[in-house]
């Protein structure tokens, strides 16, 4: 009997420095750090050094990386004009996925896959593909696109792109922390899908379009802005009883539930709901995030028994609108801090390349006869 593993649960399919998940006792590690401690300690510039080196920076190889960051900022021409091109029809992940291709479009050494090279494209794409999800937002509002700053890290200058006003320290802080805990993922969906895409020694722009793709869909990165949706379509505390129920007896899934590792909660959530505390004291805003933490309690009840619990998208979803991002850009949030992994892995995988090509068990008809079009029924 051929076994087939749908979905490749519990399939290795490599071997990675990069991340360790315990589903079990809910911890995450990336290259020996936990997550908590990068959460409290580091910065994503950090832990963009640490995952795409394998240990944490020197002073110098930490200066010399934001600096090299900040001159990959600006978008090209070419983006600039794609995107006045895509705004109003387009929708920003796939106007990501289309500004990824034409930053891939204009390097020409794109498909250079030394180790050299492939940390430039890293880089590159780390940094502007934040630049380019605050352009696009800008150009949709009708507003000037604003230029990156070279004073600010990574995290305040794209508040400030996007928004065009300075975020607070606390505003600015929350928003570093909830890109180191989106990083890494050892190997999800859209790892996977980079992967295969590498695999055929496509280059990395290729790859990193495959894997924008793929984190789109609600099953995976697309989970935060279902979550936001949720939350507006509940509206009030009072009305989360009749929209759980209901849902569930629909036999409905409830965004930012569940995980196919986490078989507790997952401890970026844990983490982004500390977060949402600090900033729920200060923001407008704040409903939405005491508004998750009422349903996280009511689907507790509801759910006792069984291992689902909120993944990071849960409070993830709160927490941005905090920040005062629109929901559409949550998704666009999660592959700018993901695109840190994503590189790391195709790094992994070019050093030691093997084409992935599974199988799959044939169940059609077999030994047809060829029937001309003029004589079917
Ligand atoms: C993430 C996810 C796809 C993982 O699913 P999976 O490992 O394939 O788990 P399964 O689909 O096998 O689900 C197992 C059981 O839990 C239930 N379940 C899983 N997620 C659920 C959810 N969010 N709400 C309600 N029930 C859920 C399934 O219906 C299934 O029930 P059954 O055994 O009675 O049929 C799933 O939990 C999900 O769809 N979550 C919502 C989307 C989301 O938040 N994605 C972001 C992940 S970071």
């Amino acid at each position: 009997m051929t076994e087939i593993a749908r979905g490749l649960e519990g399939i290795y399919v490599t071997e990675t420095k990069l991340c360790r998940i315990d589903g079990q006792k809910g911890e995450l590690v990336y290259s020996g750090y936990d997550i908590y401690e990068l959460a409290e300690h580091s910065n994503f510039e950090e832990v963009c050094f640490l995952l795409w080196n394998g240990r944490l920076p020197t002073n110098e190889e930490y200066s010399h990386l934001v600096e090299q960051l900040r001159r990959e900022r600006p978008i090209s021409p070419l983006n600039n004009r794609l995107l006045h091109e895509m705004v109003g029809f387009v929708r920003p992940m796939r106007a990501l996925e289309i500004a990824v291709t034409a930053i891939g479009a204009l390097d020409r050494n794109s498909s250079d896959m030394s180790p050299d090279a492939l940390q430039d494209q890293a880089r590159r794409l780390t940094a502007r593909m934040s630049t380019v999800i605050a352009a696009y937002h800008r150009i949709r509002e009708g507003n000037e696109i604003v230029a990156p700053r070279d004073d600010l890290g990574h995290a305040a200058n794209f508040l400030w792109m996007l928004r065009g006003s300075e975020p607070s320290e606390l505003e600015a802080r929350v928003m570093d922390v909830a890109l180191i805990l989106h990083a890494e993922h050892e190997m999800n969906a859209s790892t996977f899908g980079a992967i295969v895409t590498a695999s055929t020694q496509s280059d990395m722009y290729s790859a990193i379009a495959t894997a924008i793709g793929t984190l789109k869909g609600p099953l995976h990165g697309g989970a935060n802005d279902a979550v936001y949706k949720t939350l507006e379509a509940i509206g009030t505390e009072d009305k989360i009883p009749a929209y759980v129920d209901d849902l569930l007896a629909r036999g409905e899934r409830m965004m930012g539930i569940g995980h196919r590792i986490y078989k507790t909660t997952d401890p970026r959530a844990i983490i982004l709901e500390r977060l949402g505390e600090e900033l729920a004291k200060v923001s407008p805003d704040a409903h939405y995030y005491h508004l998750s933490q009422m349903l996280r309690d009511y689907l507790a009840q509801k759910l006792e028994g069984k291992p689902l619990y909120p993944n990071v998208d849960f409070f993830s979803a709160s927490v941005y609108k905090m920040l005062g991002i629109p929901n559409d850009l949550y998704t666009p949030i999660f592959a700018m801090s993901r695109i840190a992994g994503w590189t790391a892995h195709l790094m992994e995988q070019y050093a030691n390349n093997r084409l992935v090509r599974p199988n799959a068990l044939y169940e059609g008809a077999e030994n047809r006869p060829y029937v001309p079009m003029s004589k079917r029924d």
